[in-house]
């Protein structure tokens, strides 16, 4: 993997930039239609990993659905390499919390999927997954159905089955959500070590700070609803990242900070505080998420 012309599944970190203007995406119709995200403008630079963080509900995936091609806007562009997005396309590969893998087929053939609608040779295509399957440490289990997997594990077929189309931006929706805190940590540190094999460019949403913090080159703070970019932060962490570096002290005072943006003080107020022996005044019960 050391040479990126040798290299089939590399992506030339010259491509991948995305600039989004003004973006304003409406949902519903007539009297229910509401602004779903409003006044949205970034750019993700070839290769960069940017994190959106914000609160469930905010338009997180309604961004990410109209960055895939799948939403239209109500107003301003999406361009990805200088050219409008106007439809779904492979070079913006989609990863959601549940995989999308087919359950009638072993590994080898859900990754090679992609190359086999393209009219890729079999054994070309089975090559290219194979060496996909390597890179998320996967290359022992090519004979395997999707239900024998653990969770962890489907997750990163996934992924080779989107990245077999040599995306040029990887758009990636809270994949690792529904997976346990040690396979989660386990996951983040494989995306770090694919994405340096792989250097496309990524969006990656989550509503967990330190999952943003650790991943990101820039992370992007969203309001409530409707969503809005409320803070851009450079991410400068050295890479290759450990997961120690989320109690230093420099991670701790931009986690205090993430924190202060997505719960402000007056939401904080409007809270009761639990006692731990359980509710006293049980009519009072409020969840805090
Ligand atoms: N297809 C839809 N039609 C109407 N409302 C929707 C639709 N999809 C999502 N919403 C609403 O749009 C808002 C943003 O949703 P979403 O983008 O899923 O938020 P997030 O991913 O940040 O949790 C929410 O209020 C949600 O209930
Ligand atoms: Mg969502």
């Amino acid at each position: 993997m050391t040479n990126p012309a040798m290299n089939p599944v590399m992506n030339s970190v010259t491509s991948g930039k995305l600039a989004i203007d003004q973006l304003h995406i409406r949902l519903g119709r007539g009297e229910r239609a509401f602004d779903a995200v409003r006044d949205i403008s970034f750019t993700v630079e070839p290769g960069q990993l940017v994190c959106l963080l914000g609160p469930s509900g905010c338009g997180k995936s309604t961004l990410l659905g109209a960055i895939a091609g799948h939403l239209s806007s109500a107003a301003g562009s999406i361009r990805l390499d200088g050219d409008t997005v106007n439809g779904p396309h492979p070079d913006r590969g989609l990863v959601f919390q549940h995989h999308t893998l087919f359950p009638w087929k072993n590994v080898l053939d859900n990754v090679a999927f992609g190359l086999k609608m393209q009219g890729v040779k079999r054994a070309e295509r089975n090559r290219r997954a194979q060496e996909l399957l390597e890179l998320v440490g996967l290359a022992d289990f090519e004979r395997s159905y999707p239900a024998q997997l653990s969770g962890g594990m489907q997750q990163r077929v996934e992924i080779a089955r989107v990245l077999i189309n040599r995306p040029k931006v990887l758009l990636m929706d809270e994949p690792f959500g529904a997976l346990d805190a040690q396979t989660r940590l386990m996951m983040q540190q494989l995306l770090l070590q694919v994405w340096s094999s792989i250097r496309t460019s990524i969006i990656f949403i989550t509503h967990d700070i330190d999952e943003a913090l650790f991943l990101a080159d820039r992370l992007f703070v969203m309001s409530a609803h409707p969503g809005r970019i409320i803070e851009e932060l450079d991410i400068d962490f050295a890479r290759p990242r450990s997961h120690q570096l989320v109690t230093s002290a420099d991670f701790v005072a931009l986690k205090a900070r993430c924190l202060a943006l997505l719960h402000p003080q007056r939401d904080m107020l409007s809270l009761e505080r639990l006692s731990p022996l359980g509710m006293i005044h049980a009519r009072q019960l409020r969840f805090a998420i």
